[in-house]
């Protein structure tokens, strides 16, 4: 839709591994002669079936084998922000997850330097701009989240801030709240996944134990009403991605997506792609998807993209260009 791509966005929420296409798979799996175990980009798309979070993680990390090189994390990176400016990204604040990359033997400083190599190729040809922001895995120890933060400010990574992803169901946040204050005290900004498959407590361990700015998901608060009156009154940006909820069955269907309700309530919310290769959509499709599904009018979709660029953390001057 027109309208939804000439609204300028920015992207909050969007792991750069998970906008790795199938075709790119094939291609950098050709140059660095991996042989794969399907025989094209269709046969692997016919893989991405999810039951949950769990069973998309492992061909996520699954694929992660093709990146090896700088070039290639900086072929990512590039052709993630051509797609995303093509639907109306100015700016995006980019995770990436240098422990599924470390674990594999390939150095942090060679994803880092790939990632900005390709988005300063981005802000040149086309003034698209990005930051980083480095997840840690929560379904690993913390005591790696500890190293993983060390070896990133060894390598003088031009991070923004930290996360925390992976299989949210039994892995909770408290035991990163040590890395996080770390963080903290080094001037970065801390955002958590939480409320995606696990309930309302997932969401409150992240703004007790590690102090995040912003939530990524959060839907689960409407099962809560004075957690979620807290998120309103505190305005708690929520980094809600609706495609990425229906493809893990975090929602039975869109129709049932939460969605209303948190706006409704007065929600800060904002609408990301989230891993847009594997879900069916970056983030101008996902817009569209909710404003068909919910008939959402100008007004409603006009806010959802201010929202983006207000709870990003763009200094003041720059929100005021882009809105
Ligand atoms: N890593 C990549 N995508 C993720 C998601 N949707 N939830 C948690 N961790 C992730
Ligand atoms: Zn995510």
């Amino acid at each position: 839709m027109s309208r939804i791509r000439e609204l300028p966005k920015v992207e909050l929420h969007v792991h750069i591994e998970g906008t790795l296409e199938p075709d790119l798979v094939l291609e950098l799996a050709a140059d660095a002669g991996i042989t794969l175990p399907y025989p094209d980009a269709d046969a692997l798309r016919g893989r991405y079936v999810f039951a949950d979070l769990q069973s998309f993680l492992d061909i996520y990390y699954e694929n992660l084998d093709v990146l090896r090189r700088r070039h290639d994390f900086a072929r990512l990176a590039y052709e993630y922000a051509v797609r995303a400016h093509s639907g109306g990204v100015v700016h995006a604040e980019v995770f990436f997850d240098p422990q599924a990359h470390r674990s594999r033997g390939v150095p942090t400083a060679d994803v880092v330097d790939g990632l900005v190599d390709g988005f300063a190729r981005a802000r040149t040809e086309f003034g698209f701009t990005a930051d980083l922001i480095a997840c840690f895995l929560r379904d690993r120890p913390a005591a790696e989240a500890a190293e993983t933060l060390d070896e990133l400010i060894a390598v003088d990574a031009p991070i923004i801030g930290v996360g925390l992803d992976s299989a949210e169901v039994g892995n909770p946040a408290s035991p990163f709240a040590d890395v996080f204050t770390r963080a903290a005290d080094l001037g970065l900004r801390r955002v958590a996944h939480a409320g995606e498959e696990a309930g309302p407590e997932s969401i409150r361990q992240a703004i007790d134990h590690l102090g995040v700015d912003r939530i990524d998901h959060g839907i689960r608060s409407v099962d809560d009403p004075d957690l979620l009156a807290e998120l309103v009154a505190t305005r708690m940006p929520l980094t809600v991605c609706p495609l990425s909820n229906v493809c893990l069955q975090a929602v039975g269907d869109l129709a049932s997506h939460p969605l209303p309700d948190l706006l409704s309530a007065g929600a800060h919310v904002t609408l990301n792609s989230d891993d847009p290769a594997y879900f069916g959509g970056y983030l101008d499709d996902n817009f569209t998807a909710v404003a068909e599904q919910f008939g959402l009018d100008d007004d409603t979709l006009a806010r959802l993209a201010r929202n983006s660029v207000v709870a990003s953390f763009l200094p003041a001057s720059r929100q005021r260009e882009i809105i």
